[in-house]
């Protein structure tokens, strides 16, 4: 994975998102074309899902989406220390519904403290999701978490309905601010 070579297109943008699971990549090509200033960057393990999204990025025409085949944690080891995001998206999870694979979902407290340090000082993260008990749990981990503070207060900052936003009868959505004394 060489992320380095993404490093001069971050530091000249505005801001730097990454979504994390971004699927087929609707919502950051979306979320890019609005916002051609932004450093846009998706990931997502799934080989299908990542050549898709990987065409949108050959069509796209301002040059600031990109988006790469990666697991998450694998990612953010590997992240070179002058790329920090200042938005980061997680658009309907997998939910691991059943209780004994709750330990996989990707909302936990071991999340938010490898994620602390990959984000920059105020950064925000966006979460969205059809599930209750995820979003319930969700809620409590980052309310109980030093390093981030939930933010009702906060709009969520872009709209454009995912894929599985669009077969979703309901959902829920939260935004955290990291909270710099923190780190
Ligand atoms: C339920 S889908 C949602 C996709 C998209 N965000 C949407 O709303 O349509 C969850 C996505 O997260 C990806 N994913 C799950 N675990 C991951 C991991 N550990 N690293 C990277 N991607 C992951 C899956 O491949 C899948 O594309």
């Amino acid at each position: 994975m060489d992320l380095a070579r993404l490093l001069p297109a971050a530091a000249q943008s505005t801001r730097r998102i990454l979504e994390i699971g971004s699927g087929h990549g609707h919502f950051l090509e979306a979320y890019a074309s609005a916002h051609p200033t932004d450093f846009c960057l998706g990931i997502d393990y799934c080989a299908e899902r990542s050549r898709r999204a990987a065409r949108k990025q050959q069509r796209h025409e301002h040059g600031n989406l990109h988006f790469l085949r990666a697991e998450v944690w694998e990612f953010l080891d590997s992240l070179p220390l002058g790329l920090r995001f200042d938005r980061v998206f997680i658009l309907f999870p997998d939910p691991w519904p059943k209780r004994r694979h709750r330990k996989y979902r990707l909302v936990s407290e071991r999340f938010l403290d490898r994620l602390a340090p990959c984000v920059a000082p105020d950064a925000a993260l966006y979460l969205r999701t059809d599930a209750a008990a995820y979003f319930a749990e969700a809620e409590e981990v980052i309310a109980a978490h030093v390093g981030w503070r939930l933010a009702p207060e906060a709009p969520w900052p872009f709209e454009q309905p995912t894929v599985f936003q669009s077969k979703a009868r309901s959902f829920q959505s939260l935004v955290a601010l990291s909270v710099n004394s923190a780190r």
